[in-house]
């Protein structure tokens, strides 16, 4: 049985898993219950996305399957490392069409990531070589960058004054409306993983006196004012959020983390949003699992909506969260980049390619990008 009320039950049909059954999503009929993550992959040239990504995304895609592209830029001040997609300009909007298109062309639902870096970002990648802007003037800390490999120093942010942040939330807006304008069925908010959302959200980071910091009311006003004018934009059935409550990811961690997932699907029932994506508290960084007691479940109740679930996901453990209703759906990331026919995998148990971590983030085309070999060995 589900645990939430919201969730569909699940027709066990004999020869499918869970993870491939059915689920409806909003005005969304997916066919079934994997994911494509949201995956960063620095393909993108100027900014701008690219030829390529064509065939990367429509590797991808199955009828009915759920795509999240990877974080874009929702503006000049947005952008964190190098080679990452905007969706603030109308190249940005003509550059994406036929990427989205050819996720249509295969029955794919296909939404648009925006993101926001703040403070995770440095000089070179912003306007005039100015600092980051952040919710705080205190710098990242940690020693080691989001893909845990590479030594990188943060600088110090640029705390946004009060009267700035209406802008910033006007940008998520505007980049709501390129999305759909480039073809997109809906956009996922990036909430997650220590970048600006998350550097209001968390206590370890904001240290604001103003109405955006402060009272977990106060810290939460900024995502959700972001929700708002995004599902005002584009419609609150075309929406989801990316939130990594218990994360400490970009030094981003927060020392309630159960109140703070708790408080906002409350507050994101309230705007009626599709989704709410949140990932497992294991989940310390983005890449190394941890024993934890915490447990998604609470949030899961708590919201009305549809409940993805990521990090660390395998078919196994899969199946069984959406089993015991701990989840509609599981979005995966590295297995999923680095077998693009992950459902049929699944479907069949067959072994899965492994993942070269060394071609995560570089810039070429093909290697580590689209080569990796469907399970009949055809690129
Ligand atoms: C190469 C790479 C790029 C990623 N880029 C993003 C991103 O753009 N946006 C995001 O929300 N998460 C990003 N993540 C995190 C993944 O979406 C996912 O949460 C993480 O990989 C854990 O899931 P997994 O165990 O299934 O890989 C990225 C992860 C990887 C490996």
């Amino acid at each position: 049985m589900a645990a939430g009320d919201n969730s569909n039950a699940i027709e066990m049909e004999d020869s499918k898993i869970p993870l491939l059954t059915p689920y409806k999503m909003g005005r969304f009929n997916l066919s079934h219950r994997i994911v494509l993550a949201p995956l960063t992959r620095m393909r993108s040239y100027n900014f701008t996305a690219q030829p390529h990504a064509i065939l990367y995304y429509s590797q991808r895609t199955t009828k009915g399957g759920f795509l999240i592209g990877e974080a874009s830029a929702i503006s000049e001040t947005a952008i964190g490392g190098p080679n990452i997609p905007g969706i603030w300009k109308r190249e940005h909007v003509e550059a994406w069409k036929p990427i989205v298109d050819g996720v249509h062309q295969k029955g794919g639902i296909f939404f648009c990531q925006l993101w926001h870096a703040g403070r995770a970002s440095n000089f070179c990648f912003q306007p005039n070589g100015q600092s980051p802007v952040s919710s705080t003037d205190k710098p990242i800390t940690s020693k080691f960058r989001i893909d845990g490999t590479t030594a990188s120093a943060f600088p110090a942010p640029r705390r946004l004054t009060t009267e700035e942040i209406p802008q910033i939330v006007q940008d998520h807006r505007i980049a709501a409306r390129n999305a759909i304008e480039a073809g997109f069925d809906g956009v996922e908010i990036h909430g997650a993983n220590g970048y600006l959302i998350d550097q209001f959200l968390k206590d370890k980071v904001n240290d604001r006196t103003d109405i955006y910091g402060g009272s977990l009311e106060n810290r939460c006003r900024f995502a959700l004012e972001v929700v708002k004018a995004v599902a005002e934009e584009i419609g609150a059935d075309r929406v989801g959020i990316r939130l990594s409550p218990f994360a400490d990811y970009n030094d981003c961690g927060d020392s309630n983390a159960e109140a703070l997932g708790l408080y906002m699907a409350e507050s994101l029932n309230k705007l009626g949003i599709l989704y709410c994506h949140m990932i497992e508290p294991r989940m310390i960084t983005q890449f190394e699992e941890q024993q934890t007691r915490h447990s998604l479940l609470p949030m899961r109740k708590a919201f009305k909506g549809t409940f993805i679930v990521a990090g660390g996901y395998t078919r196994d453990n899969g199946n069984e969260v959406i089993t015991r209703g701990g989840a509609d759906l599981v979005a995966f990331g590295r297995l999923f980049l680095a077998n693009p026919d992950l459902p049929r995998r699944f479907e069949l148990n067959a072994p899965l390619n492994k993942y070269d971590r060394s071609t995560f983030y570089t810039f070429d085309p093909v290697i580590g990008y689209t080569d990796y070999p469907f399970l009949d060995g055809i690129v």
